[in-house]
C-alpha cells in the first residue's frame, strides 16, 4: 500500500494530544491523531468525578514533581490556565471554582472532550480511532508508522501523547516510553502518583472501624524531600477498608517512598492536650472518649482511646495520657507498606527525561520531528486540576512547532 503523506501524525487522543491537533490544524498542518481506545479523552470524561477539574487558578512550576519541575516553566507560561479558560468560556461550558483554586464544569467532563473534538474538527485534524500504531520509525527526514489497520503513514512530525501507565484497564500503556526509547531518549524511573497507601493487616484491623470516615488533615512526609524542606498538605483523608485515602493521602503519596513514614495532623491546628486539661478542669466526670469527640469526629476519638488504652473519666486520666491523646490525634507517625499502585493510581510519575526535550517546543533534542507532551513526560503536577493544564500547555507548545 502506498503511504500517506501528512504533516504531523498524534499518537494518542487524550488531552495533550488533541490540544496539539488542535493547534497544528490551525497552522495548517495536515495532522492525524491516532489512538487504539474506541472514544477519545477518556480519561477526560471520568476526571474530576465526572465534571472534570480541568485547571488550577494558582497553577505554577511549585506545584510540578519531576527531575527538573522548572521544565514545565516555559509551556506553563505561554500557555496559561487563563488561556484554557478563555477557551472553556468561548465553548459556552459553564465553570465554577470549587476550592483551592481548582475550577469544574458545571455540568460535564464531556463538554470538554466535545470543545477538543469540535476544535480538531474545525482546524481539519482527522481522528483515528481503535486503530494501534504498530510500527515506527524514522524515515528520511521525518517518521513511517504501521497502523494496526493496515496502512503506512509518512509524517514530517511525530507526537508522543500516548500517557502514563495508570489505569491500564482504560487501555493506559507504556507505548511512548518504549517508543521514546527506539528513537535514544532517556526515560527516568516510573511510579503510580496521586494514589491511595495501603498499610499492614495488624493497623488496618485497627483502623477498620473507621472505614469511610473522612477528616480535614494536615499529612507531611516524615522525611525532607531531596531540595529541603518537608511536603506537606492540608486537605481531606479518608480511611478506607485497604488503607488512607482522600486527597492530602493522594497529595502526599507522590513524594513517598518504600520505607519512608508520613506524619497525619488530624486536628490541625488545635492544641489537644490543652482542650482536654480546660474539659477536665471543667467536668471531671466527662469520659475521655466524649471530651476528645469534641475536637474529632466521635468515631476517631473512641478508636483513638482504644488504641492509646486510655479509658475512664477524665478525673482519673493523668497528663502523661493526655499528652499521650495530643500525640495520637496531631502527631501520628504511620508506615505505609505500599500504594494501590497504576490500577488506581491518577498520574505516573516519572516518564520521558525532561533534558532529553527542548522546554518551549516539548521537540526531542536529539530526535528533530519527533515532539513528546502531556504525562509521558516526567513532569507530573499536584492534585487539582495541576495535570490537565500540563498536557494542555504542553500540547499547545508543541502545537506552534509540529
Ligand atoms: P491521556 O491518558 O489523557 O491520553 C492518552 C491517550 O493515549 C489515551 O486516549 C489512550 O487511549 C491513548 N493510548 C495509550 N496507549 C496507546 C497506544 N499504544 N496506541 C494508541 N493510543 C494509545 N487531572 C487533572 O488535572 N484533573 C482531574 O480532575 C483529574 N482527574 C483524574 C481522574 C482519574 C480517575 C485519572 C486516572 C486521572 C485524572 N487526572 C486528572 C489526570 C489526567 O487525566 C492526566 O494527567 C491526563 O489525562 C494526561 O493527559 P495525556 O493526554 O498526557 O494522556
Amino acid at each position: 500500500m502506498k503511504p500517506l503523506g501528512i504533516d504531523v501524525l498524534v499518537v494518542g487522543a487524550g488531552a495533550a494530544g488533541m490540544m496539539c491537533a488542535w493547534e497544528a490544524g490551525r497552522r495548517g498542518r495536515s495532522v492525524w491523531v491516532v489512538d487504539h481506545a474506541r472514544a477519545p479523552g477518556e480519561k477526560i470524561r471520568i476526571s474530576g468525578g465526572g465534571r472534570c477539574n480541568f485547571t488550577n487558578l494558582g497553577c505554577g512550576p511549585h506545584a510540578f514533581l519531576g527531575e527538573n519541575p522548572r521544565f514545565a516553566t516555559s509551556a506553563l507560561k505561554r500557555f496559561t490556565q487563563h488561556d484554557f479558560l478563555k477557551r472553556v468560556e468561548a465553548a459556552g461550558i459553564g465553570w465554577h471554582e470549587k476550592t483551592l483554586g481548582q475550577l469544574f464544569c458545571d455540568d460535564s467532563a464531556k463538554q470538554i472532550v466535545r470543545m477538543l473534538t469540535d476544535g480538531m474538527a474545525e482546524a481539519g485534524a482527522t481522528l483515528r480511532l481503535g486503530v494501534a500504531v504498530e510500527r515506527v520509525a524514522r524515515s528520511g527526514d521525518g517518521f513511517e508508522a504501521a497502523l494496526s489497520d493496515g496502512s503506512v503513514v509518512r509524517a514530517r512530525s511525530l507526537v508522543l501523547a500516548t500517557g502514563g501507565k495508570s489505569i491500564p484497564k482504560m487501555g493506559a500503556t507504556g507505548w511512548a516510553y518504549d517508543a521514546a526509547r527506539g528513537f535514544g531518549l532517556r526515560v527516568t524511573e516510573t511510579r503510580p502518583g496521586l494514589v491511595p497507601l495501603t498499610f499492614e493487616a495488624g493497623l488496618l484491623e485497627t483502623l477498620a472501624p473507621l472505614a469511610g470516615l473522612s477528616v480535614e488533615a494536615v499529612v507531611s512526609s516524615a522525611s525532607s524531600s531531596p531540595k529541603g524542606g518537608r511536603p506537606s498538605f492540608r486537605e481531606g483523608l479518608l480511611f478506607t477498608h485497604r488503607g488512607l485515602s482522600g486527597p492530602s493521602i493522594l497529595q502526599i503519596s507522590s513524594y513517598w517512598r518504600e520505607g519512608e513514614a508520613i506524619t497525619v495532623a488530624m486536628a490541625p491546628g488545635a492544641d489537644v492536650f490543652a482542650a482536654l486539661k480546660a474539659a477536665k478542669a471543667a467536668n471531671g466526670k466527662q469520659a475521655v472518649h466524649t471530651a476528645l469527640g469534641h475536637i474529632t469526629p466521635r468515631r476517631l476519638a473512641e478508636s483513638l482511646c482504644e488504641r492509646e488504652g486510655v479509658h475512664g473519666k477524665l478525673a482519673e486520666v493523668g497528663d502523661k495520657a493526655l499528652r499521650r491523646l495530643d500525640e495520637a490525634v496531631n502527631r501520628w507517625t504511620v508506615k505505609p507498606v505500599g500504594s494501590e499502585g497504576y490500577r488506581t493510581a491518577e498520574v505516573t510519575l516519572g516518564g520521558i527525561a525532561t533534558d532529553q526535550l527542548d522546554q518551549q517546543t516539548m521537540q526531542a533534542k536529539a530526535a528533530p520531528g519527533l515532539y513528546v507532551i502531556g504525562e509521558a513526560v516526567d513532569v507530573t503536577g499536584w492534585l487539582g486540576g495541576y495535570n490537565f493544564q500540563w498536557a494542555w500547555s504542553s500540547g499547545w507548545a508543541a502545537g506552534q512547532a509540529c
